[in-house]
């Protein structure tokens, strides 16, 4: 089956706001795998350098999401504010045009990640206004993983310019397996130096690349394990809750799994800033508990 087909039950406007974020990766796959992957000369909102292939992702994500005409604002972690892209549009759509975008010059997997809002802007809501969100993965393959209040599903992008389904119910159930990021901050957070102890000496295995999109995503395929971001005073955490943390929490419960901010599902913070960073912990529904147990202490 290919992806618009998949979508043909989705409310017609939705299916729109999906399919503009579908088009907006083969765009972007095909400048990863040409454009150069120097900096661009600017920073984004958060003093960050970006590449020119940050620069050019976020502008093909903003062009297809006002083609759509379904959008009324438009987020981007590239940007500091939000744009308003179409009057009486039904949705908001917020954006990691390229996350991991650092990793591009080593050739390791990056991707983009996406969530789609019910109503006019972010502020006030929570993760329970999205109404389905979804990343892409430029690897050995480009794939698209949707999920619309139900199991994800991964497309897989042909030769032909199709979206192909390649796993039709994506599922979390529970198994030994740890994503770690920020290891740094376990100098001063001794609570995450004690899990990394936990997971060493109970025979996990570390599958960590360095980008949020392919670590979470090897959970949903293997079906197991837990990706992590605490912080610590001197290295706090920085993954941020409506580019990244809401929609990427969201497709994990979606598959059955669950998501933490070590105070609730991550889908129960509020939005009270646009570059609101969040402690984030994914994945098998133990695992994610025992994050929160070591983590709270
Ligand atoms: O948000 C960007 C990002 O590249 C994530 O994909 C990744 O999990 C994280 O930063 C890694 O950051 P660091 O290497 O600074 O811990």
């Amino acid at each position: 089956m290919n992806l618009p087909d998949h979508l043909s039950s989705a409310p017609e406007n939705l299916q729109k706001a999906i399919l503009a974020f579908a088009e907006a990766v083969k765009q972007i796959d095909g400048k990863i795998r040409t454009a150069e992957t120097s900096e661009a000369g600017s920073m984004n909102s958060f003093g960050e350098d970006q590449l020119k292939l940050d620069v050019l992702s976020d502008r093909i994500c903003f062009t297809e999401l006002e083609k759509s005409g379904v959008i009324a604002i438009a987020g981007s972690e590239e940007q500091s504010e939000e744009k308003v892209l179409t009057e009486g549009g039904e949705f908001s759509a917020s954006f990691d045009p390229l996350d991991g975008s650092s990793l591009v010059d080593v050739n390791l997997a990056v991707g983009t990640i996406f969530g789609i809002w019910q109503g006019k802007g972010f502020m006030g809501k929570t993760g329970r206004d999205l109404v389905a969100a979804g990343y892409a993965i430029y690897g050995p393959r480009t794939t698209f993983i949707i999920a619309i209040d139900s199991n994800p599903t991964e497309f897989t992008l042909q030769s032909d310019g199709n979206w192909k389904m390649t796993i039709e119910k994506m599922e979390i159930n529970e198994g030994k397996m740890f994503a770690p990021g920020n290891l740094r901050a376990c100098a001063e957070n001794k609570e995450y130096l004690a899990l990394l102890d936990f997971w060493s000496e109970n025979g996990y295995q570390l599958r960590y690349s360095g980008g949020m999109v392919p670590d979470i995503h090897q959970i949903l395929v293997k079906g197991k394990g837990i990706f992590s971001y605490p912080g610590s005073e001197s290295c706090p955490p920085k993954l941020r809750l409506i580019y990244e943390c809401a929609p990427l929490a969201y497709v994990v419960e979606k598959a059955g799994g669950a998501s933490s901010n070590l105070k609730g599902s991550l889908l129960d913070e509020k939005v009270e800033d646009l570059n609101q960073r969040t402690v984030i912990c994914v994945g098998s529904k133990n695992e994610v508990d025992r994050c929160v147990k070591f983590l709270t202490v």
